[in-house]
C-alpha cells in the first residue's frame, strides 16, 4: 500500500521530527572536519524547502559515522549543520544533543519554517538497540515524524523506526520525505513491470553479498551482466584458475545455482570472458591501518586462467565491448556494483565504459537509468556521469537490501495513504 508522504499533511505551526540520512563522507583539514561529498544533504532540500513553505517547524535528526554510543568528536554533525544552513541559504540551529532540556528548549523557540539540527543519534547506544526509552525521550518534540532517510531505512533503529511507532500510536502521522518516495518509486516500483529489455548490471566483491539481488531480479531481468570480484567465484564454480583473485570457494554452489535459474527463466546471464590481471608484489611496507601495501606489477589482459601469481583487478576490454553494446540497447537499466577496482585509473577502463554506456542507452535509447546507490554512484560521479542518469539512490546497505525484495523498517513503520 502507498505510503503518506509529506505533501499529504498539514504542517503549519506543528514541530516535526524528520529524520534524514546524513551520514557524509568527512576529512580532517587543518584540524576542522570537512564535508567532501554534500550529495545527501543536497538530495534532502527538496523535503525541507516544501515543509519549510508548509509553515512546519522542523526538527532533524541524523546519525555519523559509527560512534558506538560514545561522544566522537570527528563525528559530530556540526559541521552539516553549517553546511545545510549554506545550501539553503537559512540560519540552522544546532544543538549538541539529542534528547533533553536543551534540545526541548531549542525546540519550543522555534518558529513556523525554522530548522534545527540535533546532534548525532548514534552518541547514544540506545538509538541502535531501537530501545523505547530513549524513542520516547526523542519523540518528546514531534508532533510530526518524517523519514528522508532512505539510506538507513534498512535499520530498525530509535529515530528511523521507533519515534515513528510512538508518533503513530498517539495518534499523529508518521510520512515520507520527498527522497525517500523517489527512491521507493526507481528501485521499487519501476522496477515492478520495467520497460524492456531490462539489463542489470551487478558488480562487488562477494557473490555472497549479492546473491539475495541476483536471486530476485533474475524473476524480472532479461539480461544479468556480471562483473567485479564476485566474477571469480563463478569462474571458479566452472573450474577456472583464479590464482590470487578474491574468491569464496564456499559459494561455487550458489554461483552455479543462480546460473541454472537464469537458464530456466531463459535470462540472459553474463560472465566476462576477459579480466585484467596484475602481479602483486609486496613492498614491505605498511599502511595507515597497518596493512600490506602491494604494488600491481605486470598488468596485462587473460581470457582464461589466471596464473597463480596473479589477481584480477576488472573485466577486460572484450567483455567491456560486449556488455556496452548489450546496455545500448536497453529500455530499463539497473547498476549496482563497480565492474573493478575503478578508484585506480589502471584498472578503471572496464567501469567507465559501462557507466558510459548506461548514459548512451539513457540519452540516445530513452532508455530509464536507475543506479542502486554505493560505490556505483562514485563511480558514475568519478566520471563525472553523475547527472546523465535518471535516478541515483543514496542508500548503500539501505537500496541493496530493498532491491533483494526485504521491507525496510523505516518504511514500515510510516502511514498508510
Ligand atoms: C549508510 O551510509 O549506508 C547509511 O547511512 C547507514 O549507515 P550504517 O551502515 O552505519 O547503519
Amino acid at each position: 500500500m502507498a505510503k503518506l508522504t509529506v505533501r499529504d499533511i498539514d504542517v503549519r505551526g506543528k514541530r516535526v521530527f524528520l529524520r534524514v540520512d546524513y551520514n557524509v563522507p568527512l576529512e580532517e583539514k587543518d584540524s576542522q572536519m570537512v564535508i567532501t561529498d554534500s550529495t545527501r544533504i543536497i538530495e534532502t532540500l527538496p523535503t525541507l524547502k516544501l515543509l519549510m513553505e508548509k509553515g512546519g517547524r522542523l526538527i532533524l535528526a541524523a546519525h555519523l559515522g559509527r560512534p558506538k554510543g560514545k561522544r566522537e568528536v570527528t563525528m559530530s554533525l556540526a559541521p552539516v549543520a553549517l553546511k545545510l544552513s549554506e545550501l539553503l541559504g537559512k540560519p540552522v540551529a544546532f544543538v549538541d544533543d539529542c534528547i533533553g532540556d536543551k534540545v526541548a528548549s531549542a525546540a519550543a523557540a522555534l518558529k513556523d519554517g525554522e530548522v534545527l539540527l540535533l546532534e548525532n543519534v548514534r552518541y547514544y547506544s540506545e538509538e541502535e538497540n531501537n530501545d523505547p526509552a530513549f524513542a520516547e525521550k526523542l519523540a518528546k518534540v514531534a508532533d510530526l515524524y518524517v523519514n528522508d532517510a532512505f539510506g538507513a531505512a534498512h535499520r530498525a533503529h530509535a529515530s528511523t523506526e521507533g519515534v515513528a511507532r510512538i508518533v503513530t500510536r498517539r495518534g499523529g502521522l508518521a510520512a515520507a520525505g520527498l527522497l525517500m518516495e523517489r527512491e521507493l518509486k526507481f528501485l521499487g516500483d519501476e522496477l515492478e513491470n520495467p520497460a524492456r529489455p531490462f539489463v542489470v548490471i551487478l558488480g562487488g566483491a562477494k557473490v555472497s553479498d549479492k546473491i539475495k539481488v541476483i536471486d530476485r531480479l533474475l524473476e524480472k531481468a532479461d539480461t544479468i551482466l556480471i562483473g567485479g570480484a564476485m566474477a571469480y567465484t563463478f569462474k571458479l564454480a566452472h573450474g577456472v584458475k583464479t590464482g590470487k583473485s578474491l574468491v569464496e570457494p564456499d559459494h561455487k554452489g550458489t554461483a552455479l545455482a543462480a546460473e541454472e535459474k537464469a537458464k530456466l527463466r531463459q535470462v540472459n546471464f553474463q560472465l566476462p570472458t576477459d579480466t585484467i590481471i596484475a602481479t602483486p608484489v609486496d613492498t614491505g611496507k605498511l599502511n595507515k591501518k597497518g596493512k600490506p601495501v602491494y604494488d600491481l606489477t605486470q598488468i596485462r589482459t587473460v581470457s582464461g586462467d589466471i596464473p597463480d601469481d596473479a589477481e584480477g583487478f576488472s573485466i577486460g576490454p572484450e567483455t567491456a565491448a560486449n556488455y556496452v553494446k548489450i546496455i545500448q540497447s536497453a529500455k530499463t537499466v539497473l547498476w549496482n556494483g563497480p565492474m573493478g577496482m575503478f578508484e585506480d585509473a589502471r584498472f578503471a577502463a572496464g567501469t567507465n565504459a559501462v557507466a558510459q554506456a548506461v548514459v548512451d542507452a539513457t540519452r540516445n535509447n530513452g532508455a530509464k537509468s536507475i543506479i542502486g546507490g554505493g560505490d556505483s554512484v562514485k563511480a558514475l560521479n568519478k566520471a563525472g556521469l553523475g547527472d546523465q542518469v535518471t535516478f541515483m539512490s543514496t542508500g548503500g546497505g539501505a537500496s541493496l537490501e530493498f532491491l533483494e525484495g526485504a521491507v525496510l523498517p523505516g518504511v514500515a513503520a510510516l502511514s498508510e495513504k
